[in-house]
């Protein structure tokens, strides 16, 4: 028989998928993984053993983009040594720049926008092997949510989206024109894949959305997010819920009285605040003000007691002075956030803030950003510390990355822990017949963990016997 590379380059089917982003792409990335499977795929993990390689990639910043486009380049010359090989970029920045990639870097075969995903087998099976471009975007197609409980990279957590893309427009914000217009996926869906998920031995799911508590809307009558999290607390073998982000203008009394009441939700907000000032709220077209977010925590920290807050901020947004930014430092020293994500603005082609000028000198974004992680550095370190001594409910993830003779999880609160096991004695909850000190005994278990150290990011302890 006659050798033919380009045909056994054709047959071979081994994937690998890079995410970039947030857990909205993880999610996608998984159920992408999902149809590939069904379809005979072998997801690998290493560029080598790959014969297609894709990029699920983020829009947010022009941070993001720069840096799938930098990876795509290294890929060139690998992709001149195996012609046969398929590169496809899917997901936000495929829709935001489109053909641009194409013309950019013509070694790419494949662009899948954010609406196109369930059309990836399909669309790899007609790129596959030849050296046609394909350009899949279609703005009106609709979304599938669409997964296989079974196939998901972590036992115990699983991520299931709520809703789909934004409607809220703030002025910095691209996710509304790659995402789509927002659209609540019904709740016997979520509460029949939930179940699936607790049958299939999963305890903890994070409920993700751009707004998840706008979810519903459009559906008549209020609430519909307390009751959907008050729905899902009832199912059997699911021990905690999580959920976010949280947009200040639809946080809600009866959604923080859900929280603070259903023993599996957990005491954690993912609510941005972006700015502390009110005429930047106002520019970024936030629609709320510092009062009322303020009013906000104050509320979640009565309903709930030990709640932990994360929030956002973007820092050098335009227009904003010396005095915007000391509001901003301010809110943050108040609200004694656990951790927070803080971003330099960066324009985006596109958005309203666009016709704005971006006004704030990058010397002056980078010492207010540098500012910000200080601070909170500080209030993270001070509120970590506050635990020492407690015992608190751990979900075992794993061995620690940097010494596996530990354990590593998180908290109800989310603050991830690094703790010693009993080398001996009875694993605890449940009791397991397996011998006490191999690690893997507890992966997916609650454990009772008691603080002996901390840092703005990590608790140490030892786990509780008996
Ligand atoms: N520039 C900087 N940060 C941004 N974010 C969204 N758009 C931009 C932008 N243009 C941040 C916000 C949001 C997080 C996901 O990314 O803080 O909450
Ligand atoms: Fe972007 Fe605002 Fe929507 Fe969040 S709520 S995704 S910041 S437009």
């Amino acid at each position: 028989m006659i050798h033919n590379p380009n045909r056994e380059e054709r047959d071979s089917r081994n994937v690998l998928i890079k995410t970039f982003g947030c857990q909205m792409n993880k999610l996608d990335s998984e159920l992408v993984f999902g149809s590939l499977i069904k379809e005979g795929y072998t997801l690998v993990t290493d560029e080598e053993s790959a014969d297609i390689i894709l990029f699920n990639t983020c829009s947010v910043r022009q941070k993001a983009e720069d840096k799938v486009y930098s990876h795509l380049g290294k890929l060139r010359k690998y992709k001149e040594e195996r012609p046969g090989m398929v590169i496809g970029v899917m997901g936000c920045m495929a829709q935001n720049e489109g053909e641009k990639i194409l013309k950019r870097m013509p070694h790419v075969n494949l662009i899948c926008g954010t609406r196109m995903f369930s059309r990836l087998p399909e669309l790899l099976d007609e790129v596959n092997g030849s050296k046609r471009h394909i350009l899949a975007i279609d703005d009106d197609a609709t979304v599938d949510f669409d997964r296989s409980v079974a196939q998901r990279p972590n036992r115990f957590h699983a991520f299931v989206s709520i809703m789909r893309g934004c409607d809220n427009y703030c002025s910095y914000c691209i996710v509304p024109y790659v995402r789509g217009r927002e659209f609540s996926r019904p709740r016997e869906d979520i509460v029949n894949e939930v179940k699936g998920l607790a049958d299939d031995g999963c305890k903890e799911v994070t409920l993700l959305g751009q707004n998840v508590n706008s979810y519903g809307k459009g559906l008549g009558g209020n609430g519909h997010f307390s009751k959907l999290l008050r729905q899902l607390d009832r199912i059997v073998g699911i021990e905690r819920i999580r959920f976010v982000t949280s947009h200040p203008k639809d946080m809600s009394q009866d959604i923080l009285e859900a929280v603070g009441e259903l023993p599996t939700v957990c005491e954690n907000l993912h609510m941005p605040a972006q700015s502390g000032s009110d005429r930047v709220l106002e520019r970024m077209r936030r629609r709320y003000t510092s009062t009322h977010y303020r009013g906000l925590i104050e509320m979640a920290k009565t309903l709930v007691p030990d709640i932990t807050i994360a929030g956002d901020f973007i820092v050098g947004f335009s227009g904003e002075t010396d005095e915007d930014f000391l509001d901003t430092e301010n809110l943050m020293r108040d609200v004694r956030y656990q951790n927070c994500f803080i971003f330099k603005y960066s324009p985006r082609t596109g958005t309203d803030a666009e016709k704005f000028v971006d006004d704030v000198e990058e010397e002056t974004k980078k010492r207010r950003n540098h500012r910000l992680l200080e601070l909170q550095e500080e209030i993270s370190t001070e509120e970590n510390s506050k635990r020492i001594g407690k015992s608190l409910e751990v979900l075992v993830e794993g061995t620690s990355k940097t010494d596996n003779q530990k354990l590593t999880g998180r908290t109800r609160q989310n603050h991830i822990v690094v703790f010693d096991f009993p080398e001996s004695g009875y694993p605890v909850f449940p009791r397991t017949n397996g011998q006490a000190g191999d690690p893997s005994l507890y992966i997916g278990k609650l454990v009772n963990v008691t603080i002996e150290d901390a840092t703005d990011v990590t608790l140490y302890g030892s786990m509780d016997s008996g």
